[in-house]
């Protein structure tokens, strides 16, 4: 499907993921840039519609981080955001440049409250400010969007002025946000009804929903019914406060309640899971349990007789299958008899293609792993290339580590690490066992950044359960984080700060590189 243009007559939705926008804005979930990168390429896989890839005028990790996007992305259009000021709406136009096709996404406050509180305007200067930036923007791309931030609190005569000052200074998408999550579906319907017949059907009409009253989505949906052709929302419903409309969440409620809201989008679906646990591990904000569509819950069934009514029959109490949006009905397949040539198969079925070495290095942590615990599943097979995928650019890495914890005695790690081939041991002491073991790892390659993030997830179920643990450093305002996967959660705890070390200690040599004068490494490597 394409994601051209879709104004109220025709019933195709355009999606656009703000996620790394609103939803990286949200307190705590600050991502750095490859990993801005990577959710962006599977956004752009599952064929969202548009991406807006981050806020360039915000710092120059922003601004790189969208250049670089709206240079991979073969799909979705890519937008950067510019409050209505030249200086940001020059520098959003200079991020996604090379795009291939770009858009500049401009808003300004149009309620009676953000003009006097925030703006400090009369409502003729912002109808002014509209008219430049948005001729402004225009005169960079041919793609416009126009945000009235606070739209929902804004009297609807005035809101109709401003519109009508954007699309004349050429604005093609129209965007009325929710921004504080204070509207109910049917006044938000209304709201679009009535710009529509003031301001006309020849741009697309968008909604944008705040959660805060856990009505973001009901309200996206109620203002399609009123004609909005673009949902803007994020994966997981990461955002600002309480967040945004959930993607996966708006996707599926379109796609399973077709009948009665009869609007199509161009998502492949099958990606929602993967797309959901990408944003998860990145931004550090868990997936609730009970989230719908991709929490872990979202198709367990618990109670006897709701067991008992789906191996009658699925439809007894599912509305939708597991795998309509990816994920897998059969998890546990291999074991420690599993040969190597089941296990090509497997990785084949999961997606990875590997080199005859590499594959032979996943052979061997697979047995390894089969010996230590008895049912492998999918999920283990993925954490466990992960790892062996971040391990290609380590410098140090963990071989072995042993952990005296427990009550009545200071807790102790002792580490053996392979820093460039030189097998290095040292032990050391902390407040337990989790801190030393990255004192440990500290003692052999020193550094200055604080912890900011520690966060340990079961891969699958069972105490022999892989933990996934995720650590993030921070130093002079850059943050770096680090994945390590393994049964023991002590080791993967190791594995992941010794990422996270590694990745630290590359950036700073890059740096160092620089300085002196090597500049084309830099360019490389960033
Ligand atoms: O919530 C909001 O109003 C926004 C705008 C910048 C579109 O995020
Ligand atoms: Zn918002």
């Amino acid at each position: 499907m394409s994601n051209d243009n879709t104004t109220a007559g025709d019933n195709h939705v355009i999606i656009f993921d703000t996620t790394l926008r609103d939803g990286e804005q949200s307190a705590g979930a600050t991502m750095t840039h490859d990993e801005k990168v990577q959710i962006a390429e599977a956004l752009d896989e599952m064929k969202v519609d548009v991406i807006e890839a981050g806020f360039p005028i915000a710092s120059q990790g922003d601004f790189e981080a969208v250049s670089e996007i709206a240079r991979k992305m073969q799909f979705s259009i890519v937008a950067g955001l510019a409050r209505a000021v030249p200086g940001d709406i020059a520098r959003a136009g200079e991020a996604v440049r090379h795009a291939k096709r770009p858009r500049i996404h401009t808003f300004v406050s149009t309620s009676p409250i953000h003009l006097q509180h925030q703006m400090r305007a009369s409502e003729d200067e912002v109808v002014e400010i509209i008219e430049k930036t948005v001729a402004q923007a225009r005169g960079l791309v041919d793609d416009v969007e126009w945000s009235a931030m606070d739209a929902t609190r804004t009297p609807l005569e005035y809101l109709a002025r401003c519109v009508r000052q954007a699309i004349a200074s050429g604005a093609t998408t129209i965007n009325l946000p929710d921004t504080v999550g204070y509207a109910t579906p049917g006044e938000y319907r209304e709201m679009f009804e009535y710009i529509r017949r003031e301001c006309g059907d020849d741009v697309v009409y968008s909604t944008h929903c705040h959660n805060d009253l856990g009505l973001a989505v009901a309200n996206s949906l109620a203002g399609l019914e009123g004609g909005a052709r673009q949902v803007e929302c994020t994966i997981n419903g990461l955002g600002e406060r309480a967040g945004n409309a959930a993607l996966e969440e708006v996707v599926m409620a379109l796609r399973v309640r077709g009948d009665r809201l009869p609007y199509t989008t161009g998502i492949d679906a099958k990606q929602l899971v993967r797309a959901s646990k990408l944003v998860s591990v990145a931004s550090g904000f868990q997936v609730q349990y009970n989230k719908a569509i991709v929490g872990k819950n979202a198709f367990a069934h618990e109670s006897g007789i709701h067991q008992d009514g789906m191996l009658k029959h699925a439809e007894t109490y599912e509305i939708m299958r597991p795998e309509d949006v990816g994920v897998r009905s059969t998890t546990l397949v291999m074991g420690k008899h599993s040969g190597r040539h089941a296990f090509k198969t497997k990785l084949k079925e999961l997606g990875f293609e590997l080199g005859d070495n590499a594959l032979q290095d996943a052979f061997r942590r697979f047995k390894d792993l089969a010996d230590r615990k008895k049912n492998v599943y999918d999920e283990d097979i993925e954490a466990l290339l992960e790892d062996q995928i971040q391990e290609v650019a380590e410098r140090a890495k963990v071989m072995s580590l042993t952990v005296i914890a427990g009550t009545g005695g200071p807790q102790k790690a002792i580490i053996v690490m392979d820093v460039e081939g030189q097998h290095i041991t040292k032990e050391a002491t902390g407040s337990g066992p989790v801190d030393a073991v990255f004192n440990a790892v500290k003692a052999i390659v020193p550094h200055e950044a604080k912890l900011s993030l520690y966060q340990v997830h079961a891969v699958t179920e069972g105490t022999d359960a892989q933990a996934e643990v995720s650590v993030r450093l921070e130093h002079n305002g850059r943050i770096e984080s680090g994945r390590g996967a393994d049964v023991d959660t002590l080791v993967a705890s190791a594995k992941a700060y010794v990422a996270a070390v590694n990745k630290l200690q590359a950036r700073r040599r890059l740096h160092a590189q620089a300085e002196a004068g090597a500049d084309s490494t830099v360019a490389a490597a960033e």
